[in-house]
């Protein structure tokens, strides 16, 4: 079938290419002419396993195309599907307008019978609205539809390619059945509900998802004052099968570009009819306090923290993505810097996301080359996202070139024990020796 997909971030990108991996015709659209041109070059905007090979696979075959022409692509199309931003505003609500411009244009731009379908996460009752908004321009009938995207950045291809469910919320049967047409080649199980159901699932998910995170966090803090350890805890719960071993990492808390926008969303969805979503609330507050347990622990080794050097290795909101919206980084070092009323070094590394970095930090921040640099002659090395070239690195070792050896994990990836001698300071764990016994943080 001819698919359209409006928007070329992370969702619209990832999955319009794995649909023509399935053997879909595939028009990409986005406004952004620079970022077509890359594609039709064969360069990938975006830092995703796998994406820019599907994309170099599909292409010659007459599969995938890229263009800024929304008009055609949409006169084109069996299936229009729209991947536009839906950012938070100010008060936690979603910012609907790229979707209400899309779906303007639709209207406009609308011929024959299509489906049309919300692949952004949009609030509950979007697909009605769209459909408001395209009637207003044309009386050719067409329908709207939500399929919501699971899709993890870092993993989004194996995602889509071979995710664990497809929603398809649809109203009517002729555009479910289409939509069902449309995935069967994924041979995924379908689950077929209505729009309002499939667009309560997308939040349903991932709000669920922040909250098991908010709440191990919970129970790190806990553990550091009764003398327990959050990894212990964490394997205890989580070979509960109905508890689930997944999502129960304590760190510094969750960012990217959904888990903090779709928590404020459900709270807003909720707060819209009246109901008071008071866990959500407590889910967003953890998490936004949660990073600070880095800078406390920083402070409990070094009180004054002016004239320090620290080392932060990692800057993306998780390993494999050089995405930096919502991560921790930044409020870390920012923090840092304020502090010490920028009288600090702060040194900073990370294996993809440092040019990005550099529009969003402060311009006193020094980039490293490599881990060893980064942490030589620092004062505290503080890990704050979990890249497996940082994780695998012998600690020890690095410890030696730093000029105090102290280790902030703030992810609980490294695995160093009490005769290393190294100040070694995780989230909610149980531990520490210490150079010499001199410094000591989270003793009972
Ligand atoms: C998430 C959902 O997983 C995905 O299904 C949805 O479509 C989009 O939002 P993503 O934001 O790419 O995907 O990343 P994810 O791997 O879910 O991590 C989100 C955040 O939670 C990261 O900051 C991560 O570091 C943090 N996290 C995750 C934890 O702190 N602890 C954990 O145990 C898991």
């Amino acid at each position: 079938m001819k698919i359209t997909m409006i928007g070329t971030g992370y969702v619209g990108l990832t999955s319009g290419v794995c649909y023509a991996e399935k053997g879909h015709v595939v028009t990409c659209v986005d406004v952004d002419e620079e970022k077509i041109n890359q594609l039709n070059s064969g360069q990938c905007p975006i830092y995703e396993p796998g994406l820019k090979e599907l994309i170099n696979k599909n292409v010659p075959k007459g599969n995938l195309y890229f263009t800024s022409d929304i008009e055609s692509a949409v006169k084109e199309a069996d299936i229009i599907m729209i991947a536009v931003g839906t950012p938070a505003l100010p008060d936690g609500s979603v910012n609907m307008a790229y979707v209400d411009e899309v779906a303007q244009q639709i209207g406009r731009a609308i011929n024959n019978y299509k489906v049309v379908v919300n692949k952004s996460t949009v609030p509950v009752g979007s697909a009605e609205r769209v459909y408001e908004i395209v009637k207003r321009f044309s009386d050719i009938p067409f329908d709207v539809a939500s399929v919501p995207e699971f899709l993890k950045e870092g993993s989004a291809v194996k995602d889509v390619l071979s995710g664990e469910r497809i929603v398809i919320g649809a109203d009517t049967s002729k555009a479910r059945d289409i939509l069902i047409k449309v995935h069967e080649p994924f041979e995924i199980p379908i689950q077929v509900t209505d729009t309002r159901s499939a667009e309560l699932i997308k939040y349903a998910a991932n709000s669920f998802l922040a909250m098991k995170i908010s709440f191990i966090n919970e129970i790190a803090n806990l553990a550091e004052k009764v003398g327990a350890d959050v990894l212990e805890v964490a394997k205890g719960i989580g070979s509960d099968s109905r508890i689930g071993n997944k999502f129960l990492n304590a760190g510094i808390g969750f960012g990217g570009a959904c888990f903090p926008k779709d928590t404020l969303g459900l709270i807003n969805i909720a707060d819209q009819v009246g109901h008071n979503f008071a866990i959500m609330k407590e889910v967003v507050s953890v998490n936004q306090k949660q990073y600070l347990r880095v800078i406390e622990k920083l402070q409990s080794v070094y009180p004054d923290l002016s004239g320090k050097t620290i080392s932060i290795l990692g800057l993306s909101f998780k390993p494999n993505t050089n995405d930096l919206r919502e991560a921790p980084s930044i409020k870390i070092i920012c923090d840092l810097i304020k502090l010490a009323n920028g009288n600090i070094e702060i040194k900073a590394y990370d294996p993809i996301s440092m040019d990005e970095a550099k529009g969003e930090l402060p311009d006193s921040v020094k980039y490293c080359s490599s881990v060893e640099t980064v942490v030589e002659g620092s004062d505290a090395a503080v890990i704050i996202t979990e890249w497996k070239e940082i994780v695998e690195q012998d600690w020890l070792k690095l410890s030696k070139l730093m000029k105090a050896a102290v280790i902030i994990d703030g992810r609980n990836c490294l695995d160093l024990n009490e005769e290393d001698n190294v100040l070694y300071v995780g989230i909610g764990r149980k531990m520490t020796r210490l150079n010499n016994g001199v410094l000591s943080v989270n003793q009972q």
